[in-house]
């Protein structure tokens, strides 16, 4: 079941005209929202950088942020699976071909909400391997908007290589990856590009800093050269789907400080037992995990 303007149906029954300008210029945005237990997270702050990148387009919002809850959270209880991803996206419109924007159209509303695919849980405890590209993307990068050739032909660089992330580089200086940001740690401090029009501002980005903010991690948001990026002692990509997820190889080449790392949080060591807080069913619930022995070189 998916949602369509105004209306709910079977995906086979969800029709756009070919002259929606989403078809035609790719002209709309969108937001992906990870759903966990069929509670969504940050829905308040999707729908806030949703809002956000209408404005910078000058697409009407054609729902409140009460309305756009009431649809996504109808979608959610309509799937037969807990964890789910809802993407959504608003284009211009229905229009006679023009660049110019048409007056008086309608905006198409589209949601849909598939299986939450998350990475394996092999890959988050190893790390996964990175490309590196030049970032050609235009200069509104800091808009989710849906024309996405350039991080689809990005992203393909690391994908024919069977890597999962292409670390991106504007004029030697760190960006983002095709779709996620980065952060790196040099010395005990995390590093990350400053928000700025050449970067998603990401939720998970915000989320990540958060955390390291609360537990009283040295944190920095800076210009990152490509040399800094490669002689870092971890590499970090966030994203709504991959969460937070360890590069351990860029280029071919070993991050240095992931040869070595050793699980340990909050002094504790692997094999231990630790707390943690997770919400299931939108409650929290309290659990004892054992931490798991990391590789203490990664193959
Ligand atoms: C280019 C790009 N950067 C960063 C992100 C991460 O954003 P978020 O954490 O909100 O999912 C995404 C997510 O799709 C993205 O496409």
């Amino acid at each position: 079941m998916v949602f369509l303007n105004g209306k709910f149906l079977p995906i086979e029954q969800a029709m756009v005209p070919v002259l929606d300008r989403g078809f035609i210029f790719g002209d709309g945005v969108y937001e992906l929202v990870p759903v966990y237990s069929r509670v969504p997270f940050r829905i308040d702050e999707h729908l806030r950088r949703l809002e956000r990148s209408l404005a910078e387009v000058r697409i009407r919002n054609p729902y409140t942020a009460l309305q756009w809850k009431e649809i996504i959270t109808r979608l959610i209880g309509e799937q037969a699976f807990d964890d789910q991803g809802v993407y959504f996206q608003v284009t211009r419109g229905v229009a006679k071909r023009d660049h110019a924007f048409p007056k008086d159209v309608e905006p198409t509303v589209f949601i849909m909400s598939n299986p939450l695919v998350n990475p394996p849980r092999e890959v988050v405890e190893k790390g996964a391997a990175a490309l590196s590209a030049v970032d050609y993307r235009w200069l509104r990068c800091d808009i989710k908007s849906i024309s996405l050739i350039g991080n689809c032909l990005l992203r393909q660089v690391s994908a024919d290589a069977g890597a999962a992330e292409t670390i991106m580089f504007r004029d030697g200086v760190l960006t983002e990856a095709s779709a996620s940001n980065v952060f790196i740690v040099k010395g005990g401090v995390i590093r990350s590009p400053a928000k700025s029009h050449l970067i998603l501002p990401g939720i998970t980005y915000d989320v990540v800093v958060e955390l390291a903010q609360a537990a009283g991690m040295p944190l920095e948001f800076a210009e990152i050269s490509e040399a800094e990026v490669r002689a870092a002692d971890e590499v970090w990509i966030t994203s709504s789907s991959k969460e937070v997820l360890a590069i351990t190889e860029l280029d071919g080449k070993k991050i240095a400080g992931m040869e070595e790392l050793v699980n340990v949080v909050n002094g504790k060591k692997p094999g231990e037992e630790i707390e943690v807080t997770l919400l299931r069913g939108g409650d929290e619930k309290t659990v004892t995990v054992t931490l798991a022995n990391r590789p203490a070189s990664i193959e």
